[in-house]
């Protein structure tokens, strides 16, 4: 069975993709390379023993999506991860966002809803919730205004999918709410490539780890929280990638309640900057350099996930603990780095 995996060369993407193999199914990639490498590819195959096929295209190519569907009228499934994600990259350039994340969903959607059946995972994430009421966050948090284009192209990205999926019988799908992905592949084959300074806060450890960086500045420690550090739902790549399996069964096999359903990803724990730092030091036996320094302008004080839905009704669950993350994160680090 054919899957169809936009941004199959990113970071959660080559995850899946390896995991997707791992399963059984064949796979296609779609990946423009602008925030991915196709070396990514030599390290899926090391890991599976299986090449994916691969097409690089640029998805805001309207002419090029359909010509791609014509060709490969035997997808089963599309798990769409191919978006700009740099939250402060959208608020200076947010047309680039909006034609990046919702054009080509646009594009992609209209070639399913031809389909005589269609199954479709979205890539969406927690920042829908802004600063939820309540902890832990459930998928009944009300969606609050976007904080950012980028928050905002995930929001109106599952209304788009929701209002499609309403009107057209034979496509189903599944929008997945990541909470804060970590981590890279036991193999060390495939992990995080960001480029340029890392905006999140794990590849910045890891990189300040290695000596690439100073040190970590730590976006303010006077939250209302235990230890003052925002606290956030640390989520191993491999669980993610997992659970985008278990979701894309759900719709093959028919099991989905309703043609548009919502799952929180994460592992239902919360964890502090302070506490990350604490395990980079037990996992790498280092001291990391850092500093405290002001607030970091959007960011909420704490998110974590409910679990329960995920758990009992797509029938997944994180298996891996912070420090095993935070471990395949070092190891990463250190082989990039040789
Ligand atoms: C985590 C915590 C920072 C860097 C973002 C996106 C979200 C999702 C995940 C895509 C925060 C602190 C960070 C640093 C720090 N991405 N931090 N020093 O902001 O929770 O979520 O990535 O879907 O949409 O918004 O993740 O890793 O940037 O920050 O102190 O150098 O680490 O203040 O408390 P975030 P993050």
């Amino acid at each position: 069975m054919k899957i169809l995996v936009t941004g199959g060369l990113g970071f959660i993407g080559s995850h899946t993709v390896v995991e997707l193999q791992n399963e059984g199914f064949e796979v296609v990639i779609i990946d423009d390379c602008s925030n991915s490498s196709e070396k990514v590819l030599d390290g899926i195959k090391a890991i599976t023993g299986k090449l994916p096929l691969f097409e690089k295209i640029d998805l805001k190519e309207k002419n090029k999506v359909e010509d791609f569907f014509k060709r490969h009228d035997d997808v089963q499934g599309v798990i769409h991860f191919a978006a700009s994600k740099a939250v402060g990259e959208s608020v200076e350039k947010p047309l680039l966002y909006y034609e990046n994340n919702i054009g080509t969903l646009v594009y992609l959607l209209k070639e399913l809803a031809e389909k005589d059946t269609a199954n479709f995972i979205f890539s969406s994430s927690c920042t829908v919730y802004g600063q939820a009421d309540v902890m832990p966050i459930t998928e009944n948090a009300p969606v609050k205004p976007a904080e950012s284009p980028y928050g905002n192209t995930k929001q109106i990205g599952e209304e788009i999918i929701s209002e499609t999926c309403r009107v057209t019988p034979s496509l189903k799908a599944i929008a997945l709410r990541y909470f804060n992905p970590m981590g890279a592949h036991p193999s060390t084959e495939i992990g995080e490539l960001p480029i340029g300074v890392p905006q999140n806060l794990v590849p910045f450890i890891t990189q300040t780890g290695v000596g690439m960086r100073e040190e970590l500045s730590v976006f303010g420690d006077d939250y209302p929280t235990e230890d003052g550090t925002c606290v956030r739902d640390y989520i191993y790549v491999v669980d993610l990638a997992k659970a985008h399996v278990q979701a894309l069964k759900r719709l093959l096999e028919g099991k989905n309640a309703d043609s548009y359903e919502v799952f929180n990803l994460g592992t239902g724990k919360g964890s502090s900057v302070l506490e990350v730092i604490n395990s980079f030091e037990r996992v790498s036996g280092e001291k990391l350099n850092y500093k405290i320094v002001d607030r970091r302008a959007g960011d909420i004080t704490e998110a974590y996930a409910d679990t329960t839905k995920a758990n009992q009704v797509l029938g997944w669950k994180a298996q891996y603990t912070l420090d095993e993350a935070m471990k395949s994160a070092w190891d990463w680090e250190r082989k990039i780095r040789g």
